[in-house]
């Protein structure tokens, strides 16, 4: 009997082959990284070279669930070199393919060379696939996701802790009724969280929530 888990995503096999290396990157900087952080230089600094991306099997859940959902407008906080971005978009554009309409991942980027690597990672999965689905907006969150918003469908949340509760404070007028919202690392980082985790699980915000027991944890909220 087969063991390894099935991996849900449609795509070409380079872009397979794309993931896994890219995975494999984001591991090795983060096993070399461990827990060490520089007291002398900025977070900033010290993260501008790394991808610390979404683990391969919660991005692989991230996709299945956007196709279970149907969604065609993602917003994603916290794009570094775009390894999510990949699956969202992959996701978005079979959703648009199967069923027609209108949609794209809205990706956020502050740092302009992450945001210039990511742009050549998704050159080189493709731009019929992946790049022409997705919409980059570089800068300070704050600032580019002030405007020009669709209603809202998926919230990937994988961003420093401090800027998660003012950036879903910015969409939350956009999200649809039903509307996912993901976090990453909120069993790990669940003090770090705290402000957050709170106004998504007070009752009267209107969300339903679950702690999925991936790695780190993966908190997956409906806005009902
Ligand atoms: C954990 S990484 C995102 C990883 C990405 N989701 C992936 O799987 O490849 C978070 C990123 O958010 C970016 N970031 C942090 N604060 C931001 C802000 N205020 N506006 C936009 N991006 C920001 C950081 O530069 C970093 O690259």
């Amino acid at each position: 009997m087969a063991s390894s888990s099935p991996n849900p995503v449609v795509a070409p096999s380079h872009i397979h082959a794309l993931l896994d290396r890219l995975h494999e990157e984001s591991s090795t900087q983060e096993a070399a990284l461990g827990n060490y952080l520089s007291g002398t230089v900025s977070f900033d600094d010290q993260m501008r070279d790394k991808f610390i991306a979404l683990d391969q099997d919660k991005c692989q859940f991230v996709y299945q669930l956007l196709r279970a959902t149907n969604g065609k407008n993602v917003v994603e906080i916290g794009t570094s070199f775009g390894v999510s971005t990949i699956y969202l978009a992959l996701a978005v554009g079979s959703n648009l393919e199967a069923s027609g309409g209108e949609g794209k991942v809205i990706a956020t980027e502050k740092e302009p060379s992450k945001a210039e690597k990511a742009r050549a990672y998704w050159k080189e999965a493709g731009d019929e696939l992946v790049t022409r689905h997705i919409d980059l907006r570089v800068g300070d969150l704050i600032e580019t996701l002030k405007n020009d918003l669709p209603t809202v469908d998926l919230v990937l949340l994988d961003i420093w802790a401090p800027v998660a509760l003012p950036a879903l404070k910015l969409l939350e007028p956009k999200l649809r009724t039903g509307a996912v919202i993901l976090v990453d690392n909120t069993i790990e980082s669940a003090t770090r969280y705290a402000d957050l985790l709170a106004h998504l699980r007070a009752p009267e915000n209107g969300y339903t929530n679950i702690t999925l027991p991936y790695t780190k944890g993966l908190e997956m909220c409906v806005k009902v």
